[in-house]
């Protein structure tokens, strides 16, 4: 708690606040995103969403635009979700009690502690992945942390090591220690607290330390991205809202080998003048890995369908701000460049 105070964050958007909306956006957001990458979205969020009532009432596809570009969008499906539950069932408030938080979608146990603790000033242990490898250093804790037995151990020595008071110090301190001091590669030992009860610096194995994930060689797959362009405008269309990138616009897509202008022709009633082979966009996912290779098409003729639900014709600018995922938007701005 000391060091926190001498040496850790103190002027994050989401610290100096007990304002439980902006504390619950900024744990969401950093679940699986560093720090410097949130900050910018999270203002934006928050200029668009200032409070739960206007994030429940928004269309899913403004939020999703929001969050574009930051990923795992089931986190922003989550988001909208709880605070239309918190409207309906919490007077459109972030509930207090740790339980119903739990039961929200997108809040698991860690994430409740946060809030319970910045929010509320609750007593609750957090474990997210800088909290895991400190404590797995500093005690020496075997195995990887994925394993239900090891996150087992690690959970007691959290819930052990509670201060009494201070709990919003030590909580932050933690989190801060994690990601400036006990970092995954070349840790500061000579800058941290705790370095002398460390056990995996007493037994020289710092880097043994939190044990990797078992290693599985991801699976690749591959899909063809079709750029349709007709009048200065794209054809995007909206993804199923479940699976991966649920709720987003997105381009069409065909399997490798498909004759391209008959499915065109037959799903977007379009007629293909000129075909261009762009460069493969390779996006990585936890599961597995895609490689997309995009088909500049150009478009002579389209049918009149601009009403069919789930498609949209938009100016490359429009389609760069619409809810689209990170490779769709790295693929338009090279259709822009040229
Ligand atoms: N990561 C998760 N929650 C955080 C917070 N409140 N401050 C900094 N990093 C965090």
């Amino acid at each position: 708690m000391q060091w926190q105070q001498q040496h850790g964050r103190h002027d994050l958007p989401w610290q100096n606040t007990r304002n439980a909306y902006r504390i619950w956006l900024s744990e969401i957001m950093l679940q699986q995103t560093q720090v410097s990458t949130v900050i910018p979205y999270y203002r934006r969020f928050l200029d668009s969403f200032p409070d739960i009532r206007s994030l429940a009432v928004a269309p899913e596809d403004d939020v999703l635009a929001r969050w574009s570009g930051l990923g795992y969008y089931s986190r922003a499906r989550n988001l909208h979700r709880a605070a239309q539950i918190m409207v309906a069932s919490h007077a459109a408030c972030v509930p207090q009690e740790f339980e119903a938080l739990l039961q929200l979608p997108g809040i698991g146990r860690s994430t409740a502690a946060a809030i319970s603790v910045f929010a509320f000033g609750a007593r609750h242990a957090i474990l997210d992945g800088n909290v895991k490898r400190l404590f797995a250093r500093r005690f020496g804790i075997a195995g990887f942390p994925g394993d239900a037995r090891v996150m087992s151990a690690l959970w007691q020595e959290t819930e052990r090591q509670l201060p009494k008071l201070d709990i919003e110090s030590y909580t932050q301190g933690l989190m801060d220690l994690g990601a400036t001091v006990c970092t995954r590669s070349k840790p500061r030992c000579d800058l941290c607290p705790v370095a002398p009860r460390c056990v995996a610096r007493k037994s020289d194995a710092i880097s043994k330390y939190p044990e990797p994930r078992p290693k599985k060689i991801l699976p690749q797959r591959q899909i063809q991205m079709l750029v349709l362009l007709h009048a200065k405008q794209v054809l995007l269309e909206k993804r199923p809202p479940t699976g991966i990138w649920g709720g987003l616009w997105s381009l069409p897509e065909a399997v490798a080998g498909t004759d391209i202008k008959a499915l065109c022709a037959q799903r977007y009633g379009a007629t293909v003048t000129t075909h261009e082979e762009m460069a493969v966009v390779a996006h990585g996912f936890t599961h597995f890995k895609l490689d997309i290779a995009p088909q500049r098409l150009g478009v002579s003729r389209i049918a009149l369908r601009a009403a069919a639900p789930g498609l949209s014709w938009l100016t490359l600018e429009d389609a760069l701000d619409a809810a689209i995922p990170t490779p769709v938007k790295r693929i338009l701005l090279k259709v822009i460049a040229g």
